[in-house]
């Protein structure tokens, strides 16, 4: 079993916008690589692979995102990541198809790209898309071959693909699991300069071929950690889990600030000087979304359930339903401002479920925006960029793209996303409001600049003096 391997703490390389890192320049191996399934992960592992100097195949069914990515374009909105993909493409290491073929044969290490989203019905992920995407490799699989897993699965999971490859390769391939940490709005940033590399691997060939990959990322110092299969993929289950444990907790201080009329922005400040706490992932506010710490979380409960141990994370029930309490608690706030929220109208500042992205996945925003609505109010949503997605979703809202008019004859305004124009917009600019009442859901309004256009302004985890 290879040893648990820990390197110097990394030096920051950059990976400039027009130089590659070149691998054959630096005397590292270019490899032949492939990238399966090409959604958020999928799409910037392709660029990061090929920005390293390899050759990449990215390979995914849908014709229409073939098509995309092939124009240059990845298909969501990641901050510089369209322009880097076209630059790759123009170099010629990087092109797109929708299935295997003979080019796979000779490919040295695969990447597992595909979604695990949560079963319907279910707190378990979905992990269809793997063993569909295992299906189709194999005729293509040779024996050398590495088979990296990337995506987030329940642990337990690659051993299950390991026997299944067997059977349909008729040998025993060299699957290792690869989680990859990358932040939806930093994506490429966070491929290229992670905090550390974790590779699961079974034999020797599958380190040494991971290494290859990643050589100049290792060199430069990012630490390169080998475990097995499980503990692999228990890494990226445990580190989101962590997360989400964070943000819910200072939520939760939050809840006791409410009522005790403490302030939880300054006692995250507080506790987050002590270096054994920190103080990133403890912003208080309407709580996180997106298509990772949620569904995470939940798929991690439901394999510990299933492995006999539910009682050790249990205690993540409370931290999806503290989540989740948060934005009730605005719904709460405008009630007892308004009276009713039946017959008024509140704006929804912000759609996606953070800012710098398009992802309206189990968005905060959306779902406060739909409780409004649900309690007879109409709910208008503005966002910079992810309105497309919303009425996909939630066909009762309705979406305004023209910031100033979206504050036309609104009761009250929800900042529910905190993208960089709400946080720099000027209150005094703001007019055709019916009432002045601002609740600021994620804690980056200037108070004081609000207070003096003429809002009232409340906030989560605070009592403010108006
Ligand atoms: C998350 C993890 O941060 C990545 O490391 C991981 O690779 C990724 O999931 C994944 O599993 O693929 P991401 O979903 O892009 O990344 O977004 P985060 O930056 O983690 O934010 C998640 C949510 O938490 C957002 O809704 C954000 O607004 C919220 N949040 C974040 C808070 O409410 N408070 C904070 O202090 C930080």
């Amino acid at each position: 079993m290879p040893s648990l391997e820990q390197r110097t703490p990394k030096s920051i390389i950059r990976f400039s916008e027009d130089v590659n890192i070149g691998l054959g320049r630096l005397g590292f191996m270019s490899l032949k690589i492939s990238v399966i399934g090409l959604g958020y992960l999928g799409a910037t592992h392709c660029v990061a692979m090929s920005k390293l100097g390899h050759t990449v195949i990215g390979i995914e069914p849908n014709q229409a995102k073939i098509d995309s990515l092939k124009s240059g374009h990845a298909g969501f909105f990641e901050p510089g990541l369209d322009e880097e993909l076209a630059k790759q493409i123009a170099s010629g290491r990087l092109t797109f198809q929708s299935s295997h073929d003979e080019g796979s044969r000779d490919v040295d290490v695969h990447f597992i790209c595909v979604g695990t989203p949560q079963k319907d019905g279910s707190l378990a992920a979905d992990t269809s898309y793997l063993h569909s995407a295992i299906k189709d490799l194999a005729p293509y699989l040779s024996k050398d071959a590495v088979v990296a897993g990337k995506s987030t699965v329940p642990v337990g999971t690659a051993a299950l693909l390991t026997i299944e490859l067997t059977n349909l390769a008729g040998f025993a391939p060299n699957l290792a699991w690869n989680p990859e940490f990358l932040r939806e709005g930093t994506a490429l940033e966070d491929s290229l300069n992670p905090d550390r590399l974790v590779v699961g691997v079974t034999n020797q060939h599958s380190e040494d071929k991971l290494r290859e990959v990643f050589a100049p990322m290792i060199s430069s110092g990012i630490p390169f950690i080998v475990t097995d299969l499980a503990t692999a993929e228990l890494v990226k289950a445990a580190a989101n889990a962590f997360l989400a444990t964070k943000i819910s907790f200072i939520n939760a201080m939050a809840e006791i600030a409410e009522v005790s009329g403490a302030d939880a922005t300054q006692l995250a400040t507080a506790i987050g000087y002590d270096e054994r706490i920190g103080n990133k992932f403890l912003r208080n506010g309407v709580g996180f979304g997106g298509g990772c710490l949620p569904k995470d979380i939940r798929a991690l409960m439901a394999r510990a359930e299933e492995l006999g141990v539910g009682q050790s994370v249990a205690y993540l029930k409370e931290i999806d339903k503290i989540n989740i309490r948060r934005r009730d608690r605005v719904i709460d706030m405008l009630t007892q401002e308004l009276g009713t929220l039946k017959g008024k109208k509140v704006l929804v500042l912000g759609a996606a479920f953070k800012p710098d992205s398009d992802d309206v996945r189990d968005s905060p925003a959306l779902e406060i925006a739909s409780l409004i609505q649900g309690a007879g109010a109409t709910a208008v949503v503005h966002d910079p960029i992810a309105l497309s997605g919303v009425n996909k979703k939630h066909p009762e809202l309705t979406t305004q793209q023209d910031l100033m008019k979206a504050f036309d004859g609104v009761d009250a305004v929800v900042l529910a996303t905190e993208w960089q124009e709400y946080r720099q917009l000027d209150p005094a600019t703001v007019s055709g409001v019916a009432n002045k009442l601002i609740i600021d859901g994620r804690n980056v309004l200037d108070i004081a600049k609000w207070q003096q256009a003429g809002f009232k302004v409340l906030a989560l985890g605070k009592t403010i003096k108006n």
